[in-house]
C-alpha cells in the first residue's frame, strides 16, 4: 500500500481563528457542521441568505439536540479580509464551481478543500483552484432535512477519505470516518450506487428501502448496475463485489432516508443527474457501451426538472 507510507499533508491546526468553514448548507453540510461542533472542533457554515437563528436541531433514531453553529452569509463574507484555510464543500454537484467562484478571493493558496458530495464534479475545481489541495471524501450516511435548521441522520454509513492528513480534524467519534487507499475507485462505487438508486427515488416518488418492494424498481436496478459494471470494466476498474449488492446494502442500510434527488425534486429544485447518470452516460458513449437503462433515468428526471417551470 503505496499511500500508508506517503507523508501525509501539512494541516494547520484548526482554532476559532481557523475553523472549518462549510459551504453549503444543505443536509449534509448541516448534518457535518452539527457533528464536527460536537467534536469541538470549530466551524462557520457559510449561507446564501439570513437564517432564523443559529442553532441546528440534529435528529438521530428520535433524539434530538440542538447545536449551536455560527454562520456567516456570502454577503457578510464578500467584503471581509477572512482568509479560509480549511474548507468542507457539500454543496450539490451542479451548484459547486459557482459557489466556490463565489468566495475564491476568500480561499488560502494553501487551502485544504475537502470535497463531499455526489457525483463527478470534484473533477473541475481543480481548474477553478489549483494551488488548493482538494481532498476526496465519500460518503454513505443518509441525511435530510425537515427545514432550514433542522437535519436528520436516518441512514448511518461510513465516510471514506482520500487523504489521512485531515482524519484528527474530523468528527470521527460521531462518524465512521476511514482512510482509503484507492479513493478513485470507491468514488465510482459511489457514483455506480447514486446511478442505481437517486433517480429511481424521485421517479417512484419513495424513501431509498421502498424500492426494495417495488418490484419494477428492482428490475430496473439491476439493469442499471448491469450497465454500469460493463462501463467500469471498460475502464479499468475492479469491481471486487457486486454492484447490485452493493446497492441492495445500501438501499437497506439507508432505508428511512430520502435520496438527495427525491428531496431536490419535491422541492422543485435542479437535481445532480447531469453528474451522476449523465456523466455514466456521458462514458458509456465515449467508450461506445450502450446504456438505455440510466439513459431512461436521465431523460426521465430532465423532464421532471422541466416541469417545474410549468
Ligand atoms: O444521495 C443520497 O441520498 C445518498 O448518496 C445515498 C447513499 C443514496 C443515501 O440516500
Amino acid at each position: 500500500n503505496y499511500q500508508e507510507n506517503m507523508p501525509a499533508t501539512e494541516i494547520a491546526k484548526i482554532t476559532t481563528d481557523n475553523p472549518w468553514y462549510i459551504l453549503g448548507a444543505g443536509a449534509m453540510g448541516c448534518l457535518w457542521a452539527s457533528y464536527l461542533t460536537l467534536a469541538g472542533l470549530p466551524v462557520v457554515l457559510i449561507t446564501r441568505n439570513k437564517r432564523n437563528g443559529n442553532a441546528i436541531n440534529l435528529t438521530k433514531a428520535n433524539h434530538s439536540q440542538s447545536i449551536t453553529i455560527k454562520q456567516i452569509t456570502l454577503g457578510e463574507l464578500k467584503p471581509s479580509t477572512l482568509t479560509i484555510k480549511h474548507l468542507l464543500v457539500t454543496t450539490k454537484a451542479q451548484q459547486t464551481i459557482s459557489a466556490l467562484s463565489d468566495i475564491k478571493p476568500h480561499i488560502d493558496n494553501d487551502a485544504i478543500l475537502f470535497i463531499l458530495q455526489n457525483g463527478m464534479a470534484g473533477k473541475h475545481i481543480a481548474n477553478l483552484l489549483p494551488t488548493q489541495q482538494l481532498i476526496t471524501g465519500i460518503t454513505t450516511d443518509g441525511a435530510y432535512r425537515t427545514d432550514e435548521l433542522s437535519v436528520v441522520h436516518a441512514g448511518t454509513g461510513e465516510t471514506l477519505l482520500g487523504d489521512k492528513s485531515i482524519i484528527d480534524c474530523l468528527p470521527k467519534n460521531h462518524l465512521a470516518i476511514k482512510f482509503c487507499d484507492d479513493i478513485d475507485n470507491k468514488q465510482w462505487q459511489k457514483l455506480a450506487i447514486n446511478c442505481a438508486i437517486n433517480g429511481l427515488t424521485a421517479i417512484y416518488q419513495c424513501r431509498n428501502g421502498e424500492l426494495l418492494e417495488n418490484e419494477e424498481a428492482l428490475s430496473r436496478i439491476k439493469l442499471l448496475c448491469n450497465e454500469i459494471t460493463a462501463v467500469m470494466h471498460a475502464l479499468g476498474l475492479s469491481v471486487h463485489q457486486s454492484i447490485f449488492d452493493q446497492t441492495l446494502h445500501t438501499l437497506t442500510i439507508t432505508a428511512d432516508n430520502y435520496s438527495s434527488m427525491y428531496q431536490d425534486c419535491q422541492q422543485q429544485q435542479s437535481t445532480e443527474i447531469d453528474f451522476i447518470n449523465g456523466y455514466l452516460c456521458s462514458e458509456a458513449q465515449r467508450l461506445n457501451i450502450n446504456c438505455p437503462e440510466n439513459q431512461r433515468v436521465l431523460a426521465a428526471i430532465k423532464q421532471i426538472e422541466q416541469s417545474y417551470a410549468q
